[in-house]
Protein backbone atom coordinates (compact mmCIF):
# COMPACT_ATOMS: atom_id res chain seq x y z
CA UNK A 1 0.00 0.00 0.00
CA UNK A 2 1.19 3.43 -1.17
CA UNK A 3 2.04 5.87 1.57
CA UNK A 4 -1.14 7.94 2.73
CA UNK A 5 -0.35 11.49 2.15
CA UNK A 6 -2.73 13.93 4.52
CA UNK A 7 -2.82 17.80 4.05
CA UNK A 8 -1.64 19.49 7.12
CA UNK A 9 -4.98 21.68 7.26
CA UNK A 10 -7.23 18.19 7.08
CA UNK A 11 -5.49 17.63 10.72
CA UNK A 12 -8.36 17.51 13.09
CA UNK A 13 -7.39 21.05 15.51
CA UNK A 14 -6.77 19.59 18.81
CA UNK A 15 -7.73 20.37 21.84
CA UNK A 16 -6.29 18.06 24.40
CA UNK A 17 -3.10 18.93 25.91
CA UNK A 18 -0.32 16.99 27.76
CA UNK A 19 1.38 19.12 30.11
CA UNK A 20 4.72 18.15 32.94
CA UNK A 21 4.26 20.84 35.69
CA UNK A 22 7.16 21.06 37.36
CA UNK A 23 8.34 22.93 40.66
CA UNK A 24 9.11 22.68 44.33
CA UNK A 25 7.57 21.17 46.92
CA UNK A 26 4.31 23.10 48.02
CA UNK A 27 4.21 25.53 44.71
CA UNK A 28 0.67 23.79 44.22
CA UNK A 29 1.33 21.09 41.18
CA UNK A 30 -1.38 19.08 42.51
CA UNK A 31 -3.83 21.76 43.32
CA UNK A 32 -3.30 22.82 39.68
CA UNK A 33 -4.24 19.72 38.47
CA UNK A 34 -7.48 19.51 40.36
CA UNK A 35 -8.29 22.55 37.59
CA UNK A 36 -8.20 20.65 34.66
CA UNK A 37 -11.44 19.46 33.67
CA UNK A 38 -13.05 16.42 35.22
CA UNK A 39 -10.15 14.69 36.24
CA UNK A 40 -9.16 11.49 37.68
CA UNK A 41 -6.14 12.24 39.66
CA UNK A 42 -3.56 9.06 40.27
CA UNK A 43 -2.16 9.84 43.53
CA UNK A 44 1.23 7.72 43.44
CA UNK A 45 2.49 9.90 46.51
CA UNK A 46 -0.25 10.75 48.53
CA UNK A 47 -0.12 13.99 48.09
CA UNK A 48 -3.85 15.30 48.58
CA UNK A 49 -4.79 16.98 51.20
CA UNK A 50 -4.37 20.29 49.83
CA UNK A 51 -7.71 19.06 47.27
CA UNK A 52 -9.64 17.53 49.60
CA UNK A 53 -12.72 20.21 49.15
CA UNK A 54 -12.05 20.27 45.25
CA UNK A 55 -14.61 17.76 44.86
CA UNK A 56 -12.36 15.88 42.29
CA UNK A 57 -11.75 12.07 41.61
CA UNK A 58 -8.68 10.48 43.52
CA UNK A 59 -7.67 6.93 42.95
CA UNK A 60 -4.42 6.16 44.93
CA UNK A 61 -2.05 3.83 43.16
CA UNK A 62 0.74 1.70 44.70
CA UNK A 63 1.88 -0.16 41.74
CA UNK A 64 2.06 -0.16 37.91
CA UNK A 65 -1.04 -2.57 37.95
CA UNK A 66 -2.91 0.04 39.76
CA UNK A 67 -1.88 2.45 37.45
CA UNK A 68 -2.94 0.66 34.71
CA UNK A 69 -6.34 0.08 36.28
CA UNK A 70 -6.63 3.51 37.03
CA UNK A 71 -6.16 4.56 33.36
CA UNK A 72 -8.79 2.22 32.41
CA UNK A 73 -11.56 3.33 34.33
CA UNK A 74 -11.05 6.82 33.78
CA UNK A 75 -11.25 6.24 29.52
CA UNK A 76 -14.25 3.88 30.45
CA UNK A 77 -15.37 6.51 32.56
CA UNK A 78 -15.07 9.27 30.21
CA UNK A 79 -12.82 11.23 32.52
CA UNK A 80 -10.98 14.57 30.49
CA UNK A 81 -8.01 14.82 32.17
CA UNK A 82 -5.67 11.74 33.82
CA UNK A 83 -3.15 13.08 36.19
CA UNK A 84 -0.05 11.38 36.90
CA UNK A 85 1.14 13.00 40.84
CA UNK A 86 4.13 12.54 40.59
CA UNK A 87 5.96 11.04 37.68
CA UNK A 88 8.87 11.39 39.84
CA UNK A 89 6.88 7.68 41.67
CA UNK A 90 5.34 6.44 38.96
CA UNK A 91 8.58 6.46 36.76
CA UNK A 92 10.40 4.44 39.52
CA UNK A 93 7.53 2.19 40.10
CA UNK A 94 7.78 1.52 36.30
CA UNK A 95 11.56 1.05 35.90
CA UNK A 96 11.25 -0.78 38.78
CA UNK A 97 9.10 -3.25 36.97
CA UNK A 98 10.85 -3.14 33.50
CA UNK A 99 13.70 -4.29 35.52
CA UNK A 100 12.46 -6.98 37.35
CA UNK A 101 10.64 -8.20 34.05
CA UNK A 102 13.98 -9.01 33.07
CA UNK A 103 15.60 -10.29 35.82
CA UNK A 104 17.81 -7.92 36.71
CA UNK A 105 18.93 -6.04 39.70
CA UNK A 106 19.81 -2.81 38.07
CA UNK A 107 18.53 -0.79 35.16
CA UNK A 108 20.49 -0.97 32.09
CA UNK A 109 20.11 1.58 29.23
CA UNK A 110 17.61 -0.45 27.47
CA UNK A 111 15.36 -0.59 30.08
CA UNK A 112 15.21 3.40 29.99
CA UNK A 113 14.12 3.21 26.57
CA UNK A 114 11.53 0.37 27.49
CA UNK A 115 10.17 3.06 29.59
CA UNK A 116 10.21 6.07 27.43
CA UNK A 117 8.69 4.01 24.97
CA UNK A 118 5.61 2.83 27.03
CA UNK A 119 5.41 6.09 28.44
CA UNK A 120 5.35 7.98 24.80
CA UNK A 121 2.79 4.97 23.91
CA UNK A 122 0.53 6.00 27.07
CA UNK A 123 0.79 9.26 26.04
CA UNK A 124 -0.49 8.57 22.38
CA UNK A 125 -3.22 6.50 23.46
CA UNK A 126 -4.85 8.68 25.71
CA UNK A 127 -4.61 11.65 23.20
CA UNK A 128 -6.56 9.62 20.26
CA UNK A 129 -8.98 9.30 23.21
CA UNK A 130 -9.12 12.91 23.62
CA UNK A 131 -8.30 12.72 27.02
CA UNK A 132 -5.65 15.72 28.91
CA UNK A 133 -2.45 14.20 30.75
CA UNK A 134 -0.89 15.97 33.26
CA UNK A 135 2.57 14.87 34.67
CA UNK A 136 3.96 16.66 37.97
CA UNK A 137 6.90 16.55 38.81
CA UNK A 138 9.99 17.85 41.13
CA UNK A 139 12.64 20.62 39.95
CA UNK A 140 16.40 20.40 40.25
CA UNK A 141 19.05 22.61 39.24
CA UNK A 142 21.73 21.74 36.71
CA UNK A 143 24.59 23.74 35.42
CA UNK A 144 23.44 25.11 32.23
CA UNK A 145 26.83 26.69 30.68
CA UNK A 146 28.10 29.16 33.66
CA UNK A 147 24.63 28.85 35.41
CA UNK A 148 22.61 26.92 36.98
CA UNK A 149 18.86 26.14 35.84
CA UNK A 150 15.69 24.75 36.77
CA UNK A 151 14.42 22.05 35.64
CA UNK A 152 11.95 18.59 36.02
CA UNK A 153 13.38 16.29 37.89
CA UNK A 154 13.46 13.32 35.83
CA UNK A 155 16.46 10.15 35.36
CA UNK A 156 17.57 8.21 32.77
CA UNK A 157 16.46 8.81 29.49
CA UNK A 158 13.23 10.48 30.72
CA UNK A 159 15.06 13.72 31.10
CA UNK A 160 15.17 14.19 27.44
CA UNK A 161 12.34 12.81 26.35
CA UNK A 162 10.02 13.48 28.26
CA UNK A 163 9.75 17.44 27.55
CA UNK A 164 10.26 16.77 23.89
CA UNK A 165 7.24 14.54 23.99
CA UNK A 166 4.72 16.80 25.85
CA UNK A 167 3.10 20.17 24.37
CA UNK A 168 3.81 22.38 27.67
CA UNK A 169 6.40 21.80 30.57
CA UNK A 170 5.57 24.54 32.72
CA UNK A 171 7.75 25.79 35.56
CA UNK A 172 5.12 26.67 38.85
CA UNK A 173 6.81 28.59 41.55
CA UNK A 174 5.97 31.03 44.11
CA UNK A 175 7.28 35.11 43.53
CA UNK A 176 8.65 36.84 46.45
CA UNK A 177 4.97 38.97 46.75
CA UNK A 178 3.95 35.21 47.16
CA UNK A 179 2.33 34.80 44.40
CA UNK A 180 1.90 31.74 42.64
CA UNK A 181 2.53 31.61 38.82
CA UNK A 182 2.96 29.11 35.89
CA UNK A 183 5.66 29.93 33.21
CA UNK A 184 5.62 28.37 29.93
CA UNK A 185 8.50 30.40 28.17
CA UNK A 186 12.08 29.33 28.78
CA UNK A 187 14.40 31.52 30.92
CA UNK A 188 18.15 31.93 31.86
CA UNK A 189 16.71 30.58 35.10
CA UNK A 190 14.51 27.34 34.30
CA UNK A 191 13.12 25.36 31.44
CA UNK A 192 10.00 25.81 29.86
CA UNK A 193 8.08 25.14 26.67
CA UNK A 194 5.02 25.42 24.97
CA UNK A 195 3.52 23.84 21.56
CA UNK A 196 1.01 26.18 19.76
CA UNK A 197 -0.43 26.08 16.20
CA UNK A 198 1.24 29.53 16.05
CA UNK A 199 4.54 30.94 15.75
CA UNK A 200 6.35 31.23 19.49
CA UNK A 201 5.28 34.21 20.67
CA UNK A 202 5.51 35.79 23.88
CA UNK A 203 3.34 34.23 26.66
CA UNK A 204 3.52 36.21 29.80
CA UNK A 205 3.66 34.18 33.19
CA UNK A 206 -0.28 32.61 34.11
CA UNK A 207 -2.20 31.88 36.95
CA UNK A 208 -1.89 28.73 37.65
CA UNK A 209 -4.85 27.46 36.25
CA UNK A 210 -5.37 25.00 33.61
CA UNK A 211 -8.21 26.70 31.88
CA UNK A 212 -6.23 29.87 31.70
CA UNK A 213 -3.27 27.34 30.22
CA UNK A 214 -5.69 26.36 27.85
CA UNK A 215 -6.74 29.50 26.61
CA UNK A 216 -3.36 30.65 26.13
CA UNK A 217 -2.50 27.77 23.91
CA UNK A 218 -5.50 27.35 21.76
CA UNK A 219 -6.52 30.81 21.79
CA UNK A 220 -6.34 31.89 17.90
CA UNK A 221 -7.11 28.03 16.86
CA UNK A 222 -10.66 28.74 18.99
CA UNK A 223 -11.13 32.39 17.38
CA UNK A 224 -11.50 34.13 20.79
CA UNK A 225 -10.60 36.97 22.37
CA UNK A 226 -8.77 36.63 25.83
CA UNK A 227 -10.37 37.16 28.86
CA UNK A 228 -8.89 38.38 31.56
CA UNK A 229 -8.96 35.55 34.74
CA UNK A 230 -7.10 37.55 37.21
CA UNK A 231 -9.65 40.31 37.09
CA UNK A 232 -13.03 37.76 36.70
N1 LIG B 1 -3.04 28.86 43.46
C1 LIG B 1 -2.94 28.75 44.79
N2 LIG B 1 -3.24 29.81 45.58
C2 LIG B 1 -3.13 29.73 46.92
N3 LIG B 1 -2.74 28.63 47.58
C3 LIG B 1 -2.43 27.54 46.87
C4 LIG B 1 -2.51 27.54 45.43
N4 LIG B 1 -2.12 26.32 45.00
C5 LIG B 1 -1.81 25.62 46.10
N5 LIG B 1 -1.99 26.32 47.22
C6 LIG B 1 -1.73 25.85 48.59
O1 LIG B 1 -0.37 25.45 48.70
C7 LIG B 1 -0.24 24.25 49.44
C8 LIG B 1 0.45 23.18 48.62
O2 LIG B 1 -0.31 22.90 47.46
P1 LIG B 1 -0.11 21.58 46.61
O3 LIG B 1 -0.98 21.71 45.43
O4 LIG B 1 -0.29 20.37 47.47
O5 LIG B 1 1.44 21.73 46.20
P2 LIG B 1 2.43 20.66 45.54
O6 LIG B 1 1.58 19.62 44.88
O7 LIG B 1 3.23 21.46 44.55
O8 LIG B 1 3.27 20.13 46.63
C9 LIG B 1 -1.66 23.85 49.84
O9 LIG B 1 -1.88 24.28 51.16
C10 LIG B 1 -2.54 24.59 48.88
O10 LIG B 1 -3.80 24.88 49.42
MG1 LIG C 1 1.60 17.55 45.18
Amino acid sequence: MPVKIINSSQIKTKKNLNVIIYGAPGVGKTSFCASAPKPLIIDLEGGTLSIMDRNVDIVEAKTVFNVKEAIDYAVSNNYKTIVFDSLTRFSELLIESITSADKKTKPQVQHWGDLVSKIKKMIWELQGKDINTIFTCLEKESNNDDSLIKRPSLTGQLAQAIPAIVDVTGYLYVTQTGERLLSINPTDKWYAKHRTTLPNRIVEDIEPDFKVLSQRIFRDSNGGELTNHRQA
